[in-house]
């Protein structure tokens, strides 16, 4: 609780810059609701005094302001309703904003314990609950709270008896409310969560319909959907039940109410007490009560599910980056290439290293081959380079500099990556390959595709280099992907180049060009290369074999494969076994 008051006293500076804005909607709001008050006390003085006491040189007057009323608040309000949507977009563009760039900042292991639909929640729907609450529901609780004293006033001054009753009347309507409500909000939660699981599962299967077909699911994913959707179904039948008995209770109680305290009124007025205009304009107010009344048994629900969005909101903001840089952190000039590892030991989760005490020592412009069994760590050494993680003890150099004292962009801006697993974006080939070099031009464009052999694939293309890829480059082949990922590598001219399963998927034919291509790429820049397939690392300057997590030998594939029970010549074998069997 204290954490989460905590967390809206930090969301409310959001609203600081807006401060005076909202100073003065909610005066212009205050002031409305006062001259919103005014009509039934005309309507009093039109049957009272104009009628009543045949004054019909005020009729004017009375016609007059009861229509001036409604079109001068009709203006203020359309002032008030448009400042009061400004500062709540403004809000809602702000918060993003500073989420979106802490996005940015957070490290990956963020990523990896907080879901992609979960950060996605936080910066939708929970900033838009706070929006909510902080313009819309702190106007109409402004509204509300001057309604409701102010008419309650204006009840007791037209007659203490009639508002005695209607007090003793009130508690009906909200005993009414709160029964239903708590079973509406209850049927839409459930009806909530089986709509999320609906799409949920909508989205994946769509998206997996191949996998589908191809295991015959068709009609059991159908009675699955067709299960959920028939929960859902009697969910939201549910509610509709509740919330038409509660319109009907309400009505029920709302007429003999007012009936009662009609007749009420009336008699009064035989008897003198009051007038006539008095019972009119109390009926009224009497209204106008109703309203704030049953909105104030929601505030504690409101500012529970708000300060609950706060603290998911500033789960987000207070993240703390694992991957800082120092104070004053210089850029890394541009780099020759020199790569050492001193002793590096790291552990995705604690007590379980995958790299232990790994020493390296790479000069410019080599061709390093990273092989290893899977899981032995040769991912790793690539994401340490690029300092998406810290190792846990030891220092990794790059031309003698301890990366972590270096900018992270003066870093990371001089390693080309390939990564294991293609990532592509849903824009055009040319767009996805300029994406490590905005202002790039197109001959860098058609050059770095060149290099890659994809060129001609792309020319072949109708669109060329506006074609779109589709989600995730759907309408690629894996190899055509691993491809454009190369160029776009390269395209930057970078001083060191990780290539982590480029050519897994490359034909002997293509891997043969590429290789041929990327041996001038290669030559003059340090780069690892990690493979699978040793028939791509054979011409390395240095193969560093990594078994469990450390290197296990070193050398050229030659010198390697002399030893005689040295664990290349092992893997050499297998894999010549395996492709002679095959
Ligand atoms: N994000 C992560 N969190 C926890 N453990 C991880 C994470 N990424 C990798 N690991 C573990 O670290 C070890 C090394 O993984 P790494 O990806 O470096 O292997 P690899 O040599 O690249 O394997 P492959 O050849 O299959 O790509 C593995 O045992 C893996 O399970
Ligand atoms: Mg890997």
């Amino acid at each position: 609780m204290e954490k989460q008051k905590d967390s809206f006293r930090k969301l409310l500076r959001f609203t600081r810059p807006y401060r005076k804005r909202i100073l003065i909607a909610v005066t212009f709001t205050g002031v409305l609701t006062l001259i919103g008050l005014v009509p039934p006390l005309l309507i009093k003085r039109l049957i009272d005094d104009v009628v009543g006491a045949s004054r019909w040189d005020m009729l004017t007057g009375v016609i007059l302001m009861l229509i001036a009323i409604p079109i001068a608040t009709a203006g203020v309000s359309f002032l008030n309703n448009f400042v009061i949507a400004y500062i709540g977009q403004r809000l809602v563009f702000d918060v993003r904003l500073k989420m979106y760039r802490q996005l940015q900042r957070l490290s990956i292991r963020f990523y990896e314990t907080m879901k992609t639909g979960k950060i996605v929640s936080r910066m939708m729907s929970d900033v838009a609950m706070v929006q909510n609450m902080i313009t819309g529901n702190t106007i109409t609780m402004v509204t509300d709270i001057i309604s409701f004293c102010f008419a309650t006033v204006i009840i007791f001054s037209l007659s203490w008896k009639l508002s005695v009753v209607l007090l003793g009347i009130l508690p009906l309507y909200l005993l009414n409310y709160k029964f239903f409500m708590r079973r509406i909000r209850r049927t839409n939660i459930s009806y909530r969560f089986e709509m999320d699981q609906i799409t949920n599962t909508l989205q994946e299967r769509i998206s997996g319909t191949q996998l589908v077909r191809a295991f015959v699911k068709e009609r059991a994913e159908t009675q699955q959907f067709l299960a959920g959707t028939r929960r859902s179904l009697n969910y939201a039948m549910r509610g509709v039940i509740h919330s038409a008995s509660f319109s009907t209770a309400s009505r029920i109680i709302n007429g003999i109410g007012s009936s009662v305290l009609f007749c009420l009124g009336c008699y009064l007025v035989i008897r003198g007490e009051i007038t006539y205009g008095a019972v009119t304009a109390f009926m009224a107010y009497a209204q106008r009560l109703l309203g704030p009344a049953l909105r104030f048994t929601e505030i504690s629900n409101l500012i529970q599910q708000t300060l609950v969005s706060a603290d998911r909101i500033f789960e987000v903001l207070d993240a703390e980056p694992e991957i800082k840089e120092v104070k004053g952190a210089k850029d890394l000039l541009p780099i020759k290439g020199y790569v050492k590892f001193e002793n590096v030991t790291f552990a995705y989760t604690p007590g379980e290293p995958v790299l232990k005490e790994i020493n390296l020592e790479i000069q410019p412009g080599t061709t390093v081959a990273l092989v290893g069994h899977t899981g032995c760590g040769k991912t790793t050494i690539g994401n340490l380079l690029l300092r998406l993680y810290d190792p846990q003890s030891g220092q990794i150099l790059i031309d003698s500099r301890n990366i972590a004292e270096v900018s992270l962009k003066s870093l990371r801006g001089q390693i080309g990556v390939v990564l294991q697993d293609t990532v592509l974006f849903n824009t055009t080939i040319k767009e996805n390959i300029k994406y490590g070099k905005r202002n790039a031009t197109d001959q860098e464009v058609i050059e770095a595709a060149k290099t890659a052999e994809i060129h001609d694939f792309i020319m072949s293309k109708k669109e060329g280099y506006e074609t779109l890829i589709g989600e995730g480059g759907t309408k690629l082949s894996v190899g055509q992907k691993q491809r454009i990922a190369i160029a776009r590598a390269i395209i930057t001219n970078p001083g060191i180049l990780i290539m982590d399963e480029a050519t897994s998927s490359l034909d002997s034919e293509s891997e043969a060009l590429i290789q041929k291509a990327l041996r001038k790429v290669l030559a003059n820049r340090t780069s690892f290369v990690i493979a699978h397939r040793l028939s791509t690392i054979v011409n390395a300057d240095l193969i560093i074999v990594m078994d469990k997590g450390r290197i296990v030998e070193t050398g050229t594939h030659r010198e390697l494969l002399e030893k005689k029970e040295g664990f290349y010549r092992q893997l050499h074998q297998q894999q010549h076994a395996s492709l002679r069997a095959a």
